[in-house]
């Protein structure tokens, strides 16, 4: 069914199929961390965050979050809708951690009233900067209605997914997310879901579950992914 990779990125690789509104995506053991500055492999990421992206985007469709997913193809693989991705990286926490942390020199762990939300603008040459609202029009990389259908969007992601992790005895920390135009124009939800993009805790003992075990060399990573998967797994 693969025709041509047409893409190569840090974790995942993009194919053509025969439908040119349909791609696949295949995903890999690599794993980069500050942009790209460290490198390694994570045995067994792939497809621990294809089978995990893809259960989190059916469950998110059936709450009537529209997603790239059509169907997995393989281990590794799944069929996706063609979007064009817009360049920003949403970024949506709930506790204080990462970059937030160090930006306002502040602990991490600090419970919000409120889930905060910000844009990064998705751009490897400039280490992918935070952006405001107004930056991202003045640069048409979205328009207003689409910063508003994103915000929302993005909200109701961490309802959903914050619900389900706490049922796994996983407190979901923050994550990224990334949403593609349709051929239409409509969005929705693309990328990855995965222990990559997301801080994932243990509720009750606070262990990392997430790529902070690679990011910081805490050891363990990939029992973290397989902990995360079985944990999952068990949810149904
Ligand atoms: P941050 O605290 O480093 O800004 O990260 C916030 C969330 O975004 C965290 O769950 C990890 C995720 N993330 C990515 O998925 N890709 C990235 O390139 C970065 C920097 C963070």
């Amino acid at each position: 069914m693969k025709k041509e990779m047409i893409y190569e990125g840090k974790a995942k690789k993009v194919y053509s199929t025969e439908d040119p509104e349909q791609l696949i995506v295949s995903y890999k053991d690599d794993a980069t961390a500050f942009n790209g500055l460290k490198k390694g492999t994570i045995a067994g990421k792939g497809v621990i965050n294809n089978q995990m992206t893809n259960a989190l985007m059916q469950r998110l469709e059936a709450a009537g979050v529209p997603t790239h997913f059509i169907r997995q193809l393989s281990e590794r693989d799944t069929l996706v809708k063609r979007v064009t991705i817009v360049p920003l990286e949403v970024i949506v926490r709930n506790i204080s951690a990462g970059s937030f942390a160090k930006r306002y020199g502040v602990e991490e762990g600090i419970i919000f009233d409120a889930p905060t939300l910000e844009f990064s603008y998705k751009n490897d040459a400039l280490a992918d900067p935070l952006i405001t609202d107004s930056h991202v029009l003045a640069l048409k990389l979205a328009t207003p209605e689409e910063i508003e259908r994103i915000k929302s969007m993005a909200l109701k992601v961490n309802d959903e997914l914050r619900r389900f992790w706490a049922g796994c005895g996983v407190t979901l920390v923050d994550f990224k997310l990334e949403f593609g135009r349709l051929a239409d124009g409509s969005i929705v939800l693309a990328d990855e879901i995965s222990p990559d993009t997301c801080r994932l805790w243990d509720s009750r003992t606070g262990e990392k579950l997430d790529k902070d075990r690679f990011r910081r060399d805490l050891g363990g990573v990939e029992d973290a992914y397989r902990e995360i998967m079985r944990r999952l797994r068990a949810a149904g």
